[in-house]
């Protein structure tokens, strides 16, 4: 089964079937990533464009990755290298790309909408990879296809997702594929770091992270954003560790099965400190793993692969 839709722009214009299909699909192909010759030539032919205008180490890396595994040619372009230095516009670089005719192209861009103004405007598969403070649908489904690699499921799980809300288009993703999938999800982090609005989210929202933790089955801590901070939110990064930070005494509160997330990349010592982060409830770099086979997932579908599958 593929996909009908052209582009992968939020988790909340899918399905629950979609979401199924995505994550079955990533499981799927997670297998090749440990074969001695990790390639299959399912998009051989197919270009793959990664127009990074943001900084990237996991989601550029896993995107590409994920292509050269499915024998598709990626190619990357980031703002600095791009002639958008020299003022040419998102729309013109975008039309410049697509006159190239790839088949595929992942953005990740500092302003929230403009994957959804690529999708609109161009012929080729969108991906977003992260726009602003609004949606990272990609890392969400791969926390997704994390957690229910762990637990078996998603839906009547308790989810604790803990930081800074307002600036996290993560946490935003997650509460909308989580609680489509079943599970419940509370978002705790001080005042100035929460969103105008949290309440309309679908989340429980708590200032205590004590409480969020109690009972959690995951605990999903996110990076403090200080580079999308305008002002300052919390007094020292000593007094946010004490009152927000993940440390083990903290965690004495929690599950004894209780697993730890984080998107990366990390403040250690600030939100979480390096004993959880490095120790044994930590999923931090399976994350990192099933972002490739996530990925390879989106691109197989997106790509054709499930329609030449479909067709042998
Ligand atoms: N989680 C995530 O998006 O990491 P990168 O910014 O390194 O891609």
């Amino acid at each position: 089964m593929g996909l009908s839709k052209k582009d992968i722009l939020d988790v909340d214009s899918l399905s629950v079937d979609e979401i199924q299909t995505i994550l079955d699909t990533a499981d799927g192909l997670k297998e090749i990533s440990s074969r001695p010759i990790k390639k299959v030539p399912t998009l051989r032919g197919k270009t793959v464009i990664l127009f990074f205008h943001e900084p990237s180490t996991r989601t550029r890396m896993s995107f590409d990755i994920a292509a050269k595994r499915l024998s598709a040619d990626s190619i990357s372009i980031t703002a600095g290298s791009s002639s958008m230095v020299k003022g040419e516009t998102l729309i013109d670089t975008a039309k410049n790309i697509e006159a190239m005719t790839p088949d595929i192209i992942v953005i990740r861009h500092a302003s929230s909408g403009a994957p959804y103004l690529l999708a609109k405007m161009l012929s080729s598969a969108i991906i977003n990879a992260g726009d602003g403070m609004h949606a990272h649908p990609t890392q969400a489904l791969l926390d997704m296809m994390t957690v229910r690699e762990k637990k078996g499921r998603l839906e009547g799980l308790r989810i604790a997702i803990i930081g800074d809300i307002a600036h996290s288009r993560v946490a935003r993703s997650n509460v909308a594929g989580f609680t489509k999938m079943g599970a419940a999800v509370c978002l705790a982090g001080p005042p100035t770091m929460l969103p105008y609005g949290v309440d309309s989210l679908g989340a429980h929202v708590t200032h205590d992270m004590d409480e969020a933790i109690e009972g959690a089955d995951v605990i999903m801590m996110l990076r403090i954003q200080k580079e999308r901070q305008k002002h300052f939110l919390f007094p020292t990064e000593r007094e946010y560790a004490k009152r927000y930070g993940l440390s083990p005494e903290r965690l004495k509160n929690a599950g004894p099965d209780v697993l730890i997330m984080h998107p990366g990349p990390l403040n250690r010592g600030v939100e979480i400190s390096p004993q959880i982060a490095d120790g044994p409830y930590s999923l931090i770099l399976d994350q990192v793993a099933n972002g490739v086979a996530l990925r390879m997932s989106l691109l197989y579908l997106l790509g054709g692969g499930a329609r030449h599958a479909d067709r042998d």
